[in-house]
Order: structure tokens, then sequence, then C-alpha cells
């Protein structure tokens, strides 16, 4: 059993208010699900049409049209994502003709977040595709020695209950190595809870690891579980567990070594039972010496290491795992590639390793004329970066301030671009909280 609370999802939120798109953005993520966002229909139309999504929110009145025709769109395309509506308030006729449209709900504005929550929730929940039909890759591929031994240390620690650290570059399959370890042991009929650390903002930290006792706080109108309650018999992965605040760290070494948690705003402990496996790209020894990770924790999540190799270390794979990777994103479409292609990717240095792979090849299978021919110029491979170094005179360094925002700007244009604009994901690549890129996009005046 897999619950879904972490970043994977995505959501696509159709509206042409800024404010409310905002507002729509902030709540999903808190929630720990990623975003994209459409202002038109024929935008939303193209997004849908290129990526798949577990979740659609539409406003009904949008500049090019009805918010019904996405609706309309999704069922006549047979797309397999929940849709709800947004609608004026007042408006019934609108959520009627919604409702029979196919969409499976709707929500009256001014949008309650509660009964947002409370509306995705209901929508991921929708059941677990059946296993092979599964979008997602379940295991790990290549032969090389460095991922046949990461397989092998997989198959033993699923049997042991000792707390996992996964370390390794962005995309290198950590979370996947996470969940293997968790379906391939004692636990795997128990939930399995994976906690975006990075996302969620400090303030409700607390509450949403250890739940929280109705009137806690203004808001908390009903108990309410945490991640470790969520996760209790089975496993809690802690991915990007370097951005936890201090103050945090202390509470979860006080958690995972005692095996209790308190609610806020309760006097009880009550005691979970959850084996812990964490995960970040980052070196957290070099965090733990500067200060901003606490040894003690370190020590805790720290007992066996897995190391995750990077792409260009299975380098003989490639050609495989490419072949594998676009037959699943085909499904069972008849789709290859061109000899070229393939040296292409061979000759590529994957900075955002497989992720970035399977982000390159369902591009070339969106752009190739024919699916069945994707050459190397429909992959559009990024230049080397030394390339690109050298197109930035060096005059052109004073005042340094212009300079750095220059380079940072265009650092984060390229971590844009490459993740189709997905700022969770883009974040991820560049190595900063999700928060920090907000902040840097604001300051930079990035749209
Ligand atoms: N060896 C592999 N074989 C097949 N698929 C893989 C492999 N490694 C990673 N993937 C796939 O690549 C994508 C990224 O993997 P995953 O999310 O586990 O990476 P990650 O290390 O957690 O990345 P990040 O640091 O960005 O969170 C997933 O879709 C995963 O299924
Ligand atoms: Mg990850």
């Amino acid at each position: 059993m897999t619950r879904r609370v972490r970043a994977q999802p995505k959501v696509l939120v159709i509206d042409d208010e800024p404010d409310l798109l905002e507002l729509l953005e902030l709540t999903l993520s808190r929630m720990g699900l990623d975003t994209e966002r459409a202002s038109t229909v024929a935008e939303a139309i193209a997004l849908l049409d290129r990526e798949s999504f577990d979740l659609c929110l539409t406003d009904m009145r949008l500049p090019d049209g009805e918010g019904l025709r996405v609706v309309e769109h999704i069922n006549q395309h047979g797309l397999d994502v929940p849709v709800a509506v947004i609608t004026a308030f007042g408006s019934a006729e609108n959520a009627v003709a919604a409702l029979k449209a196919g969409a499976f709900d709707y929500l009256a504005k001014p949008v309650a977040l509660e009964q947002l929550r409370a509306l995705v929730k209901q929508a991921l929940k929708v059941p677990d595709k059946p296993a092979g039909a599964t979008p997602g890759a379940t295991q790990l591929l290549g032969e090389s020695a460095a991922i046949v031994n990461v397989r092998g240390l997989i198959e033993r620690l699923a049997r042991s209950q000792a707390p996992v650290f996964v370390n390794g570059e962005s995309g290198s399959g950590k979370e996947l190595a996470a969940r293997m370890i968790h379906h391939g042991g004692p636990r795997a009929s128990q939930p399995f809870v994976a906690v975006n650390c990075g996302a969620i903002p400090e303030q409700l930290m607390e509450s949403e690891f250890f739940g929280y006792r109705k009137g806690a706080f203004t808001g908390a109108d009903a108990d309410r579980d945490g991640f470790f309650q969520a996760a209790n018999g089975g496993t809690l992965f802690l991915d990007e567990v370097a951005d936890l605040p201090l103050a945090m760290q202390v509470k979860l070494l006080r958690a995972i070594q005692e095996k209790k948690v308190r609610k806020v705003g309760s006097t009880a402990e009550e005691p979970v039972d959850v084996r812990i496996i964490s995960a970040t790209h980052k070196k957290l020894p070099a965090l733990v010496e500067s200060g901003a990770f606490r040894q003690d924790l370190f020590y805790r999540l720290h007992v066996i290491e897995l190391a995750m190799p990077p792409l260009r270390e299975m380098q003989e794979d490639i050609p495989s795992i490419a072949n594998a990777i676009l037959a699943r994103l085909a499904r069972g479409q008849p789709a290859r590639l061109e000899p070229d292609a393939v040296a292409a990717l061979e000759r590529y240095a994957f900075p955002g390793n497989v992720r970035e792979l399977e982000n390159i090849l369902e591009r070339g299978l969106s752009l190739a004329a024919d699916p069945q021919h994707i050459s190397a110029a429909d992959l559009h491979l990024t230049p080397d970066a030394d390339e690109e170094d050298a197109a930035m005179p060096p005059g052109d360094k004073w005042p340094l301030q212009d300079y750095l925002d220059r380079v940072e700007r265009q650092a984060i244009n390229e971590a844009l671009e490459k993740t189709r604009f997905n700022r969770t994901a883009a974040a991820k690549l560049l190595g900063i909280t999700f928060r920090a890129m907000r902040y840097r996009m604001e300051r930079l005046g990035i749209k």
C-alpha cells in the first residue's frame, strides 16, 4: 500500500486570476503536491496532451472560453485525470453542467481551503492503478556493476528494520530505491508515507509530522494525524531531509528515539512504529560539519547508507534504460530511437540523471514527427556547460552584482526550461528549496 503524501502527484491548476492561482498553488504545495498552471483553455489543453497529471482544477470562466471545455476534452480523449471545477458563487447550473460533462466535483468561489483540501485528498485517493499499468518505474533498471550492487543491497535492506540513508544526485532514483526497500520487506502491506521535508512551511512542520488536537490553534477544528501516525506500521520516507530546520531536527530525533509522538496541543504521547528511510542529494556530513544539521540526528538516520550511482557512472546502461523508459512512455505505441539519438544520449552528461533522461525522452516522443524514428535533433539536448561559459566574456564581470544576477537568472531559466517550468522540480535541480526558488525568481523578476 502506498500513500502519496509527497510532491510526486501533480496538479494542473487553470485560472486566470493571479491571486486565486497563488492561493491554490500555496495550498496544494503545502499538501506536498506539485502544481502546474495554465490561464487559458488552450494552454490547459496543450499541457494535458503533453504531460500526465493526477488532478486538474479549473475555473469555469477563462479568457478564451468555458472551463467546461477542459472537462469535455479530458473525457472525450479518455485522459486518466480527475477534474474538478471552480464556479462563481451562486451559479449552480454551471456546476451541474460540469458534473454532467464528467467533472467529479466542484468548488464554489470564494474557495474554502478546508473544502479544497478535502476535495484534493478524495481525488488523489482514487485507487492505485493496478500493478503493471503503473506509469512510474517500480524497479531500478541497469546491468552495470554499480546498479547491480545497489539492487543487491536493497534486497538485503528490505529484510532489515534498520534506518537507511539514501544519498545520490538529483534524479538518481533515491525515492524509487526507498519504495523498493519498503515493498520488498515485511512492512509492504502497510503504508509508505513519503514526506518532502523541503516543501513544508516551518510553522506547519510540527503539526504536519505529529498531528494536532482539535483547538490547538485557530483552524484546528478536529483532531488530525500527522505523517508519523499515517505511516504507523509502515515506512516513513523523509525526502530532502537536509532541508529540515534545526528546531524540527530536535523534535524528529526525539520521536525516532522514543518511538513516540505528541500531537500539537496534546499532553499525551502515543507510540508509533515506523521504519525511517531518509534521503537527500546534499552532502549531509558537510552540513553536520557546518552546524546546519545535527550530528545526533545524522547518526540516527545514517545507520546504513545506500549510495545511488549517477547515470554517467552507468554509461553502458544508457541505451537499454532509454529504450525501456521510452517503451513505458509510449504506452504500447511503437516508438524507437534512431542510432544518432542513442549516440547523443551516450555522450550526454545527464546532470539530472534518470529523471532527466525521462524528461528528454518524453519531450522527444512528443516532438518527433514520427515516434518510430526519434532522432538526436528531437531530443534537444542542451549543449555543454563550458560552451555557455565561454559565451560570457570575462570583461562582463563588473559590476559584480549585475554579473551574479545574470548567472543566477541564466541558471534558473535553464532549470525551469529543463523541468518544463515546474518550479518544485527546478528548485531541486538547482539544489535549493522551493521557497528559496520563489524568492530568487521574485528578486530577479522572472515570471
Ligand atoms: N535505475 C533506474 N531505472 C529506471 N528508472 C529509474 C532509475 N533511476 C531512477 N529512475 C526513475 O527516475 C525518476 C527519478 O527517480 P527518483 O524520483 O527516485 O529520484 P530521486 O533521486 O529521488 O530524485 P530527486 O533528488 O530529484 O528527488 C523516477 O521516475 C524513477 O522511476
Ligand atoms: Mg526524490
